[in-house]
């Protein structure tokens, strides 16, 4: 049987008459990758500071760790360690003088470990410099380094790679997967499909404080549309006739825009351009798409991102 690292149901918490998290229903099983995928303002950091003891729910039950977070915040406090979407990074310290303060702040941890993060994290050569000349990606590893001071069972991960570069981002994801391989469970927010994809063993997708969806990254994708080529015509005639010789196309009138189904291979793509030259069709504009969260959004809730931040 598996435990749960974080059980929660009927999670809801209104600031003010603004609902932001309308009834949440999860289960995260010990070991696991759990992700929260949301655009800005879904209510991911709400759900993170509920479930991290530092926001009180309006009702519903959380259990974390097997301590619930109403009655027991102490004890679900000393399990989990959380790295925020803005760095707790004290910029006037050196790293691993940030380091040290979170060994002298948590109990039981020796000193040794100041060294032994900063090797792991690959800060040894910036240790003594101010966090303040770190980059957003030695920020953020310094961040989670300081998260790990007090050997956490449960990490919570606010969105920690937002503003990264591909390659920090990558750093990241690799660091992530060595946590889970020590076996720590971990909670992560992100508004990268890829980035959900990549990492958790289940996702939740958040949609105005409810999950509309919940399921492995392969359930998930099975339910939006995968990799597609987009085109842009000048004309209705145009956009009618490539929908006819393009199979499985799905058209858009307003926007004169069909997208077809394609690995978006530079062989493909070729034969579909072929093709419309074929039939004298000009596209003013094409492109190749990847599913991102907003055609994630489109499949699940039939509106755009925007539209949650615009609410
Ligand atoms: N302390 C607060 N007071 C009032 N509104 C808040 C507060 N915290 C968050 N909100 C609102 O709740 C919604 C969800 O915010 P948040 O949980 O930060 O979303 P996310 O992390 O997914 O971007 C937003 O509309 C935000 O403005
Ligand atoms: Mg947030």
């Amino acid at each position: 049987m598996t435990t749960s690292a974080i059980a929660v149901t009927g999670l809801r918490k209104a600031f003010g008459d603004k609902t932001v998290l309308d009834g949440i229903d999860l289960d995260v099983p010990a070991g696991t990758v759990f992700s929260l995928l949301g655009p800005n303002g879904a209510g991911k950091t709400t759900t993170v500071n509920v479930l991290t003891t530092l926001t009180k729910a309006d009702s519903g039950t959380v259990r974390v760790a097997g301590h619930d977070v109403a009655t027991d915040a102490k004890a679900v406090r000393s399990a989990i360690g959380v790295t925020g979407q803005f760095a707790a990074v004290d910029e006037l310290l050196t790293g691993r003088e940030n380091l040290q303060l979170m060994v002298d702040l948590s109990p039981g941890a020796g000193n040794e470990v100041v060294g032994r993060l900063l090797e792991r994290f690959d800060l040894a050569e910036a240790a003594d410099k101010a966090a303040a000349t770190y980059s957003g990606g030695m920020r953020r590893k310094l961040d989670l380094a300081m998260t790990l001071v007090g050997d956490p069972q449960i990490i919570f991960l606010d969105e920690p790679t937002t503003g990264l570069d591909p390659r920090s981002r990558r750093t990241m994801w690799t660091i992530i997967r060595e946590l889970l391989a020590d076996g720590v469970t971990i909670f992560l927010t992100t508004q990268y499909l890829d980035e959900a994809d990549q990492l958790a063993d289940k996702i939740a997708v958040l949609d105005k404080g409810r999950l509309v969806a919940q399921g492995t990254p392969e359930e998930l994708k099975r339910q939006i549309p995968g990799t597609h080529v987009r085109f842009r015509f000048g004309s209705v005639e145009d956009l009618d006739t490539a929908a006819r010789i393009m199979p499985d196309s799905t058209r858009d009138d307003d926007a004169l825009t069909l997208r077809v189904p394609s690995d978006g291979g530079t062989q493909s793509v070729r034969k579909l351009l072929d093709r419309l030259d074929e039939y004298s069709v000009d596209a003013d504009e094409f492109s190749v798409n990847t599913p991102d969260l907003d055609d994630v959004f489109l499949a699940l809730t039939g509106h755009d991102t925007a539209e949650v931040v615009a609410k």
